[in-house]
C-alpha cells in the first residue's frame, strides 16, 4: 500500500472513496461541509432525519454519482466535539478504512487530520496514518480458506498545504513504520505457540536485525548457565524448547543515554507445575506480547534511524509441567546472585525478566523499560483498555506516560510504596516470587524493582491491553501490538533530547 500526502482537497481527489468527519449534534464543518455542498445537502438531510448522528465510529457510505470525482464518501462520526480527542480520531480513522476496504475500495483519500481543532496537525496526521495500518490488519495469517477483499492500493492524506508537505510526508512515513511495526508484533502474538517457539522468536530477531541493520546476539543455554541465569533456565526447564536470551542493539548514537527495552517472551504459559485452569489456557500463546512489542519497537527504531542508543532484550521460554520442570518451593539464583523462593511456577514472567533486567543493566543501560503480560490482576484493576505503569524514577514514568498518550495507548500509574515490599519477604531466600492476592500487579512490579538497583526503570503491565476479546470497529479481535508504539514514542522523545 502506498501512503502519500497531497494538496488535493476532498472535492478534488478522484479515488474510490474519500473520508470526512462529522461530530454529534454539531453543524457540518470543513471537508464534510464542502463535500455536502457538492452533494446538494445530502449529508445534512441524513443528519436531519437521524440517519447520521455523528456517534464515534458510525460510518455512512454515500455514492456520489459523479457529483464528485471520488465514487464514494464515507462519513465517519467523531462523537461529541467536546470529547473528541486523538484517541477518538484514531478509532474513527481505523473504522472508516476498514469499512471501505471491506467494500472493495482500493484508493482512499482521507480528510480527517484537520477535524480536531485542539490538536497539532502533525499529531493528527500521525494518529490517522497509524490508525489506518492498525485498522487494515486482519490477523488471519493461518487461515487458508478465506476469500478476502483486496488490500488498499493507496491512502492519500488530502488538503495538505504546500508549505506543510515535507513535514507531513515525514510524519506520515514515521507513522507508517509505527503502524507496520505494531502489526508485525500483532502477527507474532496471534501466531500459535507451535509456530512461535523461543527458537523461532530468536530467528525473528535475527531476521529483523539483518533487514534493518541492528546488532543481534542470541544466547543459548550453555551461555545462560555460564552467566548464572538460573531464573530463565528454571522457567524453561519443563519444556523441550530451549530458552533463548535475545539481544538487539541499535547504535544510533555513541554518547548520551542508553535506553533498553526488556520484553517478556513467554511463548506459552501453561502455569507449569502450578498449572492454570484449562478453560482459557490457549490464550497463553500471547504471553510473549511484551517481547513482540520490543521486537516491533526495535524494528521501528532502526528503520527510522533514531539518533539514540537502544538495546532490546527478550528472555524467551516456554512454561510447561514435566519431570524436568521447576517446582514450587525451589530456590533459584538469578543473574547477579539474588535468590528467589518459587511460590508459584505460574509467576514465571517476573523470573525471566529478573535475569533479563539484570543483564540489560550489565550491558550498560542507563534507562530500563520492561513490558510484560505480567499479572491477571492488572486486568481486574484496569481492564483491557489501560496498561499499568510503575517505576522508580518519576521523570522516566512521566516520559513513558507521555509516550503512551502520543502513541494512543492508555496507561495508568500504580504506586510502588515501600509497604508493599514486605509482601515478598521469604523465610528462606532474598525474596519470593508471589506476594499473594492483594495488590498483585504492584507486587509483580516490586519484584522486578529488586533487579534494577538504582538504574532508572519503568515497568509496563500489558496483560489486559495486549489482547482484544472483541472485534471492534477500528480493529480486529486478537493481538493489539500493545506497547510497540509507546516504546517507539519514548525512543523518539529521548532521541529528540527530552527524557
Ligand atoms: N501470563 C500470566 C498473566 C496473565 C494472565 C496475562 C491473564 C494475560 C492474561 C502470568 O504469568 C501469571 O500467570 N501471573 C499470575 C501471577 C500470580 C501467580 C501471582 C496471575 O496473574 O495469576
Ligand atoms: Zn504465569
Ligand atoms: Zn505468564
Amino acid at each position: 500500500m502506498d501512503i502519500r500526502v497531497s494538496v488535493e482537497s476532498a472535492t478534488q481527489y478522484a479515488g474510490d472513496a474519500i473520508i470526512v468527519a462529522v461530530f454529534e449534534s454539531a453543524p457540518l464543518a470543513g471537508p464534510a461541509a464542502e463535500v455536502d455542498a457538492r452533494l446538494e445537502g445530502m449529508i445534512q438531510r441524513l443528519a436531519g432525519s437521524g440517519e447520521i448522528r455523528g456517534k464515534l465510529c458510525e460510518i455512512t457510505i454515500l455514492h456520489t454519482q459523479e457529483k464528485l470525482p471520488a465514487a464514494r464518501v464515507a462519513v465517519v462520526g467523531l462523537g461529541k466535539a467536546a470529547e473528541a480527542d486523538l484517541f477518538a480520531l484514531r478509532k474513527a480513522a481505523g473504522a472508516a478504512v476498514r469499512a471501505l476496504r471491506d467494500r472493495g475500495c482500493r484508493r482512499v483519500g482521507m480528510a480527517l487530520h484537520d477535524a480536531l481543532s485542539g490538536a497539532r496537525p502533525e499529531h493528527s496526521v500521525r494518529a490517522v496514518v497509524e490508525a489506518t495500518y492498525l485498522g487494515l490488519y486482519r490477523g488471519e495469517e493461518r487461515k487458508t480458506r478465506q476469500t478476502l477483499p483486496d488490500e488498499l492500493d493507496e491512502i492519500v492524506m488530502l488538503a495538505i498545504t504546500d508549505e506543510h508537505r515535507d513535514a507531513a510526508s515525514a510524519v506520515a512515513r514515521a507513522a507508517q513504520v509505527a503502524g507496520e511495526s505494531t502489526n508485525y508484533a500483532r502477527r507474532l502474538v496471534n501466531l500459535p505457540a507451535n509456530d512461535v517457539t523461543p527458537t523461532a522468536l530468536a530467528e525473528q530477531a535475527v531476521d529483523i536485525a539483518t533487514r534493518a541493520g541492528l546488532d543481534v546476539d542470541v544466547l543459548e543455554p550453555p551461555q545462560l548457565r555460564d552467566l548464572g541465569m538460573g531464573a530463565l533456565l528454571a522457567v524453561a526447564s519443563g519444556s523441550d524448547q530451549p530458552a533463548r536470551l535475545i539481544v538487539l542493539r541499535h547504535r544510533g548514537r555513541t554518547d548520551g543515554p542508553r535506553l533498553a527495552f526488556v520484553g517478556k517472551g513467554l511463548t506459552f504459559d501453561s502455569g507449569g507445575i502450578s498449572i492454570k485452569p484449562s478453560e482459557s489456557m490457549h490464550m497463553m500463546k500471547s504471553d510473549m506480547a511484551g517481547g513482540a512489542a520490543v521486537l516491533g519497537a526495535m524494528r521501528a527504531v532502526a528503520e527510522l534511524k533514531l539518533p539514540l542508543d537502544v538495546t532490546g532484550v527478550i528472555p524467551a521460554a516456554e512454561n510447561l509441567p514435566s519431570g524436568h520442570a521447576y517446582r514450587p518451593g525451589d530456590v533459584l539464583t538469578a543473574f547477579g546472585g539474588t535468590t528467589i523462593e518459587v511460590i508459584s511456577t505460574d509467576a514465571e514472567g517476573r523470573l525471566i525478566l529478573a535475569d533479563a533486567l539484570g543483564y540489560a543493566k550489565h550491558l550498560g543501560a542507563t534507562h530500563l523499560v520492561d513490558i510484560a503480560t505480567l499479572t491477571g490482576a492488572c486486568i481486574i484493576a484496569l481492564g483491557h483498555t489501560t496498561a499499568g505503569v510503575m517505576g522508580n524514577d518519576n521523570e522516566l514514568v512521566e516520559a513513558v506516560m507521555d509516550a503512551g498518550e502520543r502513541a494512543g495507548e492508555r496507561m495508568w500509574r500504580l504506586p510502588l510504596f515501600p509497604e508493599y515490599r514486605s509482601l515478598l519477604d521469604s523465610p528462606v531466600a532474598d525474596l519470593k516470587n508471589v506476594g499473594g492476592r492483594p495488590a498483585a500487579t504492584i507486587t509483580g512490579g516490586w519484584f522486578l524493582r529488586e533487579f534494577v538497583g538504582e538504574t532508572s526503570w519503568v515497568h509496563i503491565d500489558i496483560a489486559g491491553t495486549s489482547w482484544s476479546e472483541r472485534n471492534e470497529p477500528h480493529q480486529v479481535q486478537g493481538a493489539t501490538g500493545a506497547g510497540t508504539r509507546t516504546l517507539l514514542a519514548l525512543a523518539e522523545r529521548m532521541a529528540g533530547g527530552a527524557l
